[in-house]
């Protein structure tokens, strides 16, 4: 017995002892390797004379390399923990050496236009947490080594031009957070693995341009998943069953895809959803009654999504509600009296089966900056509820550059936040023809100038009635006077001719 543990002690010793000579046998990385990394990395980047590496990274003053602008060390092993490089302008690509940083935890180039690909000895750096390459202009596959980092916490390659298909070995990165694949080329499916990752909170992969079928059940394992977002792609089939087992969910966005099928009611559960984007898909039915449960919810988009029936009048109880996107659906019946909820910033209900009035109710709105109604079956369209206050004229400008620009809030204007009104006074810059349907008027057509004018006192009114405060707006009587003066003076310059 004695002897036995005897017998483990010595072998202990012996293992100790023999440590630092199997170390020492080969040259072990210091930070004198991670000096010739970053140097190997500062001399891959064309830098102008002036740029702060320059002078930062140089070896010319006694200060160590963890002094230099944009690098950690660990506090303990002395070695660079962190590179932190984004927006600095850097065109380069990255150097092997890169791989030699033994001890990086963390690695942040984004926004800087690095090309090339992912050199491969990037595998070796085992600490990794924190991967964020978003805003370059890298390209090619993304490698197959990515569970050569078993602690990653976050990964962002978003807005770069990869391209292939997603690796099926994400799925042992179950450290996972944060997943950002967003506006890349990606292909393929989506590998089911990645809904295996149960650390995942945030899922990004907008605007690629990946296919097929959602996995059934592809909540199962993610229960806490926060933001799901899968807009602007190909996928296809209906929506999986057992959605609301991702409980935790607050942005749904599934637009801008071939879906198809009714929305799943279990969608009413996710309780917590603040953002629900389903539109520009092939979907049928109607709004779940179930969705009465989303209280939370800030926006709903369901522009061009297929559905019809009425518009939900639980959607005035919803006091966080920002924005409301019904546009481009069959919806019938009347408005909700209600449908403006003191929060409720834009309404965009055009081109439905809308009928009855427009409820006087709306002119109380108090957030609201755009509404657009048209193209439904409105008996009373700028009467005296819609156009009595400020909060009017400002749709009345919306709708008077809607007619003579022909443009509507369509899929580009959805997807960036330009509005209509910043729109137009952009394109007056450049002319009143840029900014005009170019379908109304033709540069051959008898009366160009008269109509060019015309046209461009319409828009200076449309900015007036779209002015950012309420105070600098026109008021409804004066726009209206102003409007049928426009009017006139057009007829007259017509008849001089
Ligand atoms: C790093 O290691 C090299 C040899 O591998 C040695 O020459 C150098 O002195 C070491 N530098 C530091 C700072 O320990
Ligand atoms: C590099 O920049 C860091 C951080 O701004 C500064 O502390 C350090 O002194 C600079 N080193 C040199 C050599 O300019
Ligand atoms: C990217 O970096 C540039 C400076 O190089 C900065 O002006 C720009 O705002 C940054 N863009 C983003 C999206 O952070
Ligand atoms: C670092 O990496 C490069 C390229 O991968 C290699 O050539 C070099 O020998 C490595 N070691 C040191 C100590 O710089
Ligand atoms: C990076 O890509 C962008 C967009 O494709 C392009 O405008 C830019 O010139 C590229 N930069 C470099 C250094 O290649
Ligand atoms: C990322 O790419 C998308 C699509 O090209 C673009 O709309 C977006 O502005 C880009 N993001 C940045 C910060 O440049
Ligand atoms: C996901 O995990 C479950 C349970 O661990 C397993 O049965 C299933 O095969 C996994 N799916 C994928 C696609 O890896
Ligand atoms: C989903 O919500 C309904 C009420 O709309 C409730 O009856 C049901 O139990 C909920 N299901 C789950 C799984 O939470
Ligand atoms: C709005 O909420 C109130 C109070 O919770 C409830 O009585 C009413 O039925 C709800 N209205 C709709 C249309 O859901
Ligand atoms: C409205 O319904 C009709 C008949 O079902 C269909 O042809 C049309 O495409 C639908 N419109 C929209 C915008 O969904
Ligand atoms: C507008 O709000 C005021 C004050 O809250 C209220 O007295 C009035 O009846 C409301 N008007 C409409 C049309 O809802
Ligand atoms: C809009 O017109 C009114 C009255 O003509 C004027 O007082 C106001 O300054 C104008 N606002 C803007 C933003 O041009």
């Amino acid at each position: 017995m004695d002897r036995t543990i005897l017998f483990h002690i010595f072998a202990a010793f012996l293992l100790l002892y023999n440590f630092p000579t199997t170390c020492s046998s080969r040259t072990s990385p210091n930070i004198t390797t991670d000096q010739s990394a970053l140097l190997a990395l500062k001399s891959s980047i064309t830098l102008p004379p002036d740029h702060i590496l320059v002078s930062n990274w140089t070896t010319t003053t006694p200060s160590s390399v963890c002094d230099w602008v944009g690098v950690t060390c660990g506090k303990l092993h002395r070695r660079v923990a962190a590179l932190d490089l984004p927006n600095m302008g850097l065109i380069a690509t990255i150097p092997p050496h890169l791989g030699n940083l033994s001890f990086l935890v963390h690695l942040d180039i984004g926004n800087n236009s690095f090309y090339g690909d992912l050199p491969k000895e990037l595998a070796n750096l085992r600490r990794l947490q924190h991967i964020d390459v978003w805003l370059n202009n890298f390209s090619g596959q993304i490698p197959q080594w990515f569970d050569a980092f078993p602690k990653l916490v976050y990964l962002d390659v978003s807005n770069n031009s990869f391209s292939g298909s997603v690796p099926e070995d994400f799925g042992n990165l179950q450290s996972l957070k944060v997943l950002q694949m967003k506006y890349n080329q990606f292909t393929g499916s989506i590998p089911g693995t990645i809904f295996n990752i149960s650390s995942l909170e945030v899922l990004d992969f907008t605007g690629n341009s990946l296919s097929g079928n959602l996995p059934t059940h592809m909540c199962n394992y993610l229960p806490n998943l926060k933001g799901l977002y899968l807009s602007i792609n190909e996928l296809e089939g209906q929506f999986p069953p057992g959605l609301q087992e991702c409980s935790k969910l607050q942005s749904l966005s599934l637009s801008v895809n071939q879906f198809t099928g009714r929305i799943p009611s279990e969608i009413g559960n996710l309780t917590m959803l603040k953002e629900l984007l389903l539109g520009f898909n092939s979907l049928e039915g109607e709004i779940p009654r179930e969705f009465a449960n989303l209280v939370n919810l800030e926006v709903i988009s369901l522009h061009r999504a297929g559905l019809k029936g009425l518009i939900p009048s639980f959607l005035s109880n919803m006091s966080s509600l920002q924005e409301i996107g019904l546009a481009i659906n069959n919806f019938s019946g009347s408005l909700p009296r209600n449908i403006c909820s003191q929060s409720l910033v834009t309404c965009l209900i055009w081109r439905n089966k809308l009928s009855g009035t427009i409820p006087s109710e709306i002119g109380n709105c108090t957030a609201l900056r755009e509404i657009v109604l048209a193209e439904n079956d409105f008996t009373e369209y700028g009467q005296e509820g819609l156009v009595s206050t400020n909060c009017d004229v400002y749709s009345f400008g919306i709708m008077m550059m809607e007619v003579f620009t022909r443009k509507k809030p369509t899929d580009e204007m959805f997807t960036s936040d330009l509005s209509l009104s910043r729109w137009v006074s952009e394109a007056l810059v450049n002319g009143v023809t840029q900014a005009m349907d170019s379908r109304l008027i033709r540069k051959e057509e008898e009366h160009f100038f008269a109509e060019v004018s015309c046209v461009s006192s319409i828009f200076e009114l449309a900015l007036n009635c779209t002015a950012e405060s309420p105070k600098n707006r026109i008021n409804i009587k004066d726009a209206l006077a102003l409007l049928q003066k426009i009017r006139l003076e057009f007829l007259s310059k017509l008849s001089e001719n």
